[in-house]
């Protein structure tokens, strides 16, 4: 089994206390080093669900992470869905200190500990009409607009409650998708499911900046947490009830990978406007290392510039965007073959913002029309969630909401 013995778990837990959050800052943007990838038993490593803000946005990307949508089935009406979200948090709440999550599971995660564990709740659009709350819908929620070059399969878009589930440990996120599933059960179907991964804890001797299928140090520039307008580009103010969530955008991005890796190294470079090597700008000159700023006006020896027109850090650049900024936490995923014999293989993007009119919308605009990355990149899938904030010891995501 992946889990640890029991004595030493529960020796570990106690010790770390009830609601301590490990490992809570790094990872999403770059330099992570965190408690809980110098921890030599991560499996023990928790993430407190209750709190102001939910898990699962700006805690380390886990080494697995599955995404789940649900729709309301025919009939159901408000109490029904209050009744569920106070399920589901409940269950996360005690997966989240290494507690069995209810029935429902399959012993899938007997003996392991709590691996990180973050369950993130999120509300579509449609969730407001089927449940007589449309004027409360918050306007940030409004559908994105189409973009060129996307070709977004439904049965796998959107969805009235998505669930993200996180751990480093694969039964351990497995066995809480199976929990909250059952707790579903008669009240909302499953629409759709995706698995993700990212770097294990432990698996580099240099903590770092995770990569992503195309070889990419990815997550350089995200906010962080002690830039002074983190919260204000992450977080929303409002309406009431979701001040403190955050908007989540969704896209399963297929990477075209046999093509991009018959590049040579320095084309895939100039693409990105980064080195593959470390991730450092190509406007830094050698010396320059990954947190070297970018300089976008920077010219190379022969007059062009340093990083390309069509490069995806330029056309993605919060400079290039009017200041539109977003977290960027996407997860890597691999599932087998097409029928061509390509593998259907990629990013799970996922993008954290108080207003995706202020962050996503306006840089795919640009990227659909002007990223030299694009032409290896296939968008399928598409999403947009209310993330509301965290709720407090007793309480359940979206109360305010469903009660108010
Ligand atoms: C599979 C698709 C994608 C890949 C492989 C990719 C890869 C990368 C890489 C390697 C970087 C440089 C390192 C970093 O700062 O994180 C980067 C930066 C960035 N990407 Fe992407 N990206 C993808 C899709 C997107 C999408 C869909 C968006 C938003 C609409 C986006 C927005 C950004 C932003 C805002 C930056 C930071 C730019 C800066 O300020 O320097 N990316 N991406």
């Amino acid at each position: 089994m992946t889990g640890i013995p029991a004595v030493s778990r529960r020796a570990v837990l106690g010790g770390a206390g009830a609601g301590l959050a490990v490992g809570a800052v790094g990872g999403a943007w770059g330099g992570r080093a965190s408690a809980r990838e110098s921890k030599p038993l991560p499996g023990t490593a928790r993430v407190a669900f209750h709190g102001p803000r939910q898990g699962g946005i700006v805690e380390p990307a886990q080494a697995r992470v599955e995404w789940a949508a649900f729709d309301l089935l025919p009939g159901t009406g408000r109490d029904r869905a209050a009744g569920l979200l106070r399920d589901w948090s409940a269950a996360a709440a005690r997966m989240s200190v290494g507690e069995p999550g209810g029935d429902g599971g399959g012993g899938i995660a007997l003996d392991a500990g709590p691996n990180s564990l973050t369950v993130t709740f999120g509300f579509g659009t449609a969730l407001f009409d089927k449940l007589g709350l449309a004027d409360r819908r918050p306007p940030a929620l409004a559908a994105l607009p189409a973009f060129p070059g996307d070709a977004l399969d439904p049965a796998r878009s959107d969805g009235d409650l998505w669930v993200q589930i996180g751990a480093d440990d694969a039964l351990v996120a497995v066995h809480a998708l199976r929990v909250l599933r059952r707790l579903a059960a008669g009240v909302a179907a499953p629409r759709w499911q995706m698995s993700g991964f990212a770097r294990t804890p432990g698996a580099t001797a240099r903590p770092t900046t995770g990569r992503n299928l195309m070889g990419q140090v990815d997550g350089t520039n995200n906010p962080r947490p002690q830039d002074p307008d983190f919260a204000a580009k992450v977080f929303a103010a409002g309406p009431d009830w979701m001040a403190g969530g955050s908007y989540a955008v969704l896209r399963r991005i297929r990477m075209l990978l046999d093509d991009w890796e018959s590049l040579p190294t320095d084309r895939q470079e100039r693409l990105v406007g980064r080195r593959k090597s470390d991730g450092a700008p190509l406007s830094g000159g050698p010396d320059a290392g990954e947190r070297t700023p970018v300089d976008l006006a920077a010219t190379a020896p022969d007059g062009t510039l340093a990083i390309a027109p069509d490069a995806h850090v330029r056309v993605a650049a919060p400079d290039s965007n009017g200041g539109a900024a977003m977290l960027r936490r996407g997860f890597s995923f691999h599932d087998g073959l097409l029928a061509d014999g390509s593998p259907d293989a990629g990013l799970l993007f996922a993008a954290f913002q108080a207003d995706p009119a202020r962050g996503f919308v306006p840089v795919q605009q640009r990227l659909a029309r002007g990223d030299g990355l694009s032409r290896f990149l296939r968008h399928e899938a598409g999403a947009l969630f209310a993330v509301p904030p965290g709720a407090p010891e007793g309480g359940y995501v979206g109360q305010p909401l469903l009660e108010g």
